[in-house]
């Protein structure tokens, strides 16, 4: 039989054609714009998601049987704000993930309702990312759209109520909307009090490999497949990538180098980090993970190398990288704010170290390097609340770059597994696809058969040493920085 993964990203939808045995037939991907209104917001229109995704299916099932078409499933950019009235029209465009406008929002929720109460509620405070900040937005800037809500879910939970009628969204997803009790999984009365919405508004709670329905007939007619095709609700993209290559189960990690960054580290506990700089979320595997997620990570290296310097020749750029450890130049990759550790909507892009000697190649590999660093500083959270790892998984459009790779290895001091396809989201979606339908009988299992290390790099003990006095100083730049970032806002 064959599964549909669909990876539901920011700068394009990319699917992913699987069989049974985890042999990947065939990839995707579809573009649709981003709108950014105003410095600090972004925008996508929930309707370019759709149009664009069964173009996509349309595209990837071309050639094959597609009788043998058995399920669909997703790994989806997590948080954003998708509103829809009783006619199910959508009310506004979605406020995305790396939307900073909620700072307001965020202030009241963190300062007056307060960090304990939201960490007690949801297990994690407010980020101008997440979903609950946005709706308090909606309520007090555009309250006649407020009026109008109906039903709230997630970005890829929009295909899924598109594709099968049903309104529904899982639990590694919806842990991001700051509305669940990620303990318990299930949502939070109280949040939902405080956001001005009944739980009716929300949408059905799942399992990330559990099916939701099977496709409408109108979709079935449309793309050529069978009634019969299940739709499981999938997970937001840390998961569903976290799913695809094989983070799962007990103290794993995983990377991801995409639009964001991330570190991902799974748990079959439940735990909270006490200084709430890490998202204690659902896992897609039925269990937890704790998760750094920085807002800027291989976009930062595509503006400097797209828009700043003006190439699309990534790897010729980097073959003149050659001082690893001794560059001077050092940056600041917050170029949408920050997230993880920082919570800083206000924090910029910063270069700084540069001399008259400083070549194109220090520039390009401290954007590389800063992006690392700043990874780092979410490693260090998970190192100071006993979280020992010694190894790594990655993935994500930076994971192609073998030097970013040798970079991760030696400023994090971990071995990073470097897996056979990186298709991290669109994978993970495919095997819960699978899952769901009975092809494997659990995520562990899945994974177990589907994903392959094909290489592994190791930190070089000099390389280690000299990173490290380099972090050090790294970490010197944000805090002196801060106060200016408050005032050139
Ligand atoms: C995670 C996050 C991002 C998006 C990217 O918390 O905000 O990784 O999911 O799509």
């Amino acid at each position: 039989m064959l599964y549909i993964g669909v990876d539901l990203g920011t700068s394009a939808v990319k699917l992913l054609l699987m069989d049974g045995e985890g042999k990947i037939h065939k990839i995707v991907s579809k573009e649709y714009p981003i709108f950014f209104p105003q410095p600090g917001w972004s925008e996508q229109r929930p309707e370019d998601w759709f149009s664009q995704t069964m173009e996509g299916i349309k595209e990837l099932i071309a050639e094959v049987d597609k009788d043998q078409v058995a399920g669909i499933s997703f790994g989806g950019q997590m948080h954003g704000l998708v509103i829809l009235d009783n006619e199910d029209k959508v009310i506004r465009p979605a406020l995305l993930w790396n939307d900073g406008r909620t700072y307001e929002e965020c202030d009241y929720l963190n300062n007056e309702i307060g960090k304990e109460k939201l960490s007690e509620y949801t297990a994690n405070i407010s980020f101008t990312g997440f979903t609950a900040p946005k709706i308090l937005w909606v309520k007090n800037k555009e309250p006649e759209n407020f009026a109008r809500i109906s039903k709230i879910m997630l970005p890829k939970d929009y295909i899924a109520y598109k594709l099968t009628g049903v309104h529904c969204t899982d639990l590694s997803d919806a842990s991001g909307m700051l509305l669940l009790d990620v303990k318990n999984r299930r949502w939070s009365q109280e949040m939902c009090e405080i956001c001005g919405i009944g739980e009716e508004m929300l949408p059905k709670l799942f399992e990330s490999y559990e099916c939701v329905g099977t496709v409408k007939e109108e979709i079935a007619k449309e793309l050529g497949i069978p009634a019969t095709v299940k739709v499981a609700a999938g997970a937001g993209d840390n998961a569903a990538a976290a799913v695809g290559t094989g983070t799962v189960g007990e103290g794993m990690c995983n990377i991801s180098l995409g639009t964001s960054g991330t570190i991902f580290i799974s748990s079959k506990k439940f735990g909270v980090d006490k200084f709430n700089a890490l998202h204690a979320f659902a896992h897609a595997d039925g269990y937890y993970h704790l998760m750094g997620c920085m807002l800027s990570a291989a976009s930062c290296n595509k503006w400097w190398m797209e828009d700043i310097i003006g190439t699309d020749a990534y790897a010729k750029e980097q073959k003149d990288i050659v001082k690893l450890g001794e560059n001077h130049v050092y940056f600041l990759p917050y170029l949408m704010g920050e997230r993880s550790p920082h919570n800083n909507p206000n924090a910029r892009g910063t270069f700084i170290g540069m001399t008259m000697d400083t070549t194109r190649a220090d520039m390009t590999q401290a954007v590389l390097e800063g992006v690392t660093f700043a990874l780092r500083d979410s490693l260090e959270v998970a190192r100071s609340l006993g979280i020992h790892l010694e190894r790594t998984k990655i993935c994500g459009g930076g994971a192609k770059s073998p030097l970013w790779k040798k970079m991760i290895a030696n400023i994090l001091n971990l071995k990073v597994d470097v897996i056979e396809s990186e298709e991290g989201p669109a994978l993970g979606g495919a095997m819960l696809a699978a899952v769901a339908c009975g092809e494997y009988e659990s995520v562990e299992a899945a994974a177990k058969k589907i994903v392959k290390i094909v290489d592994t790099v190791y930190p070089e003990e000099e390389l280690v040493a000299k990173y490290e006095a380099r972090y050090q100083q790294f970490k010197e730049i944000y805090p002196a920085c801060k106060p200016l970032f408050e005032i050139i806002k």
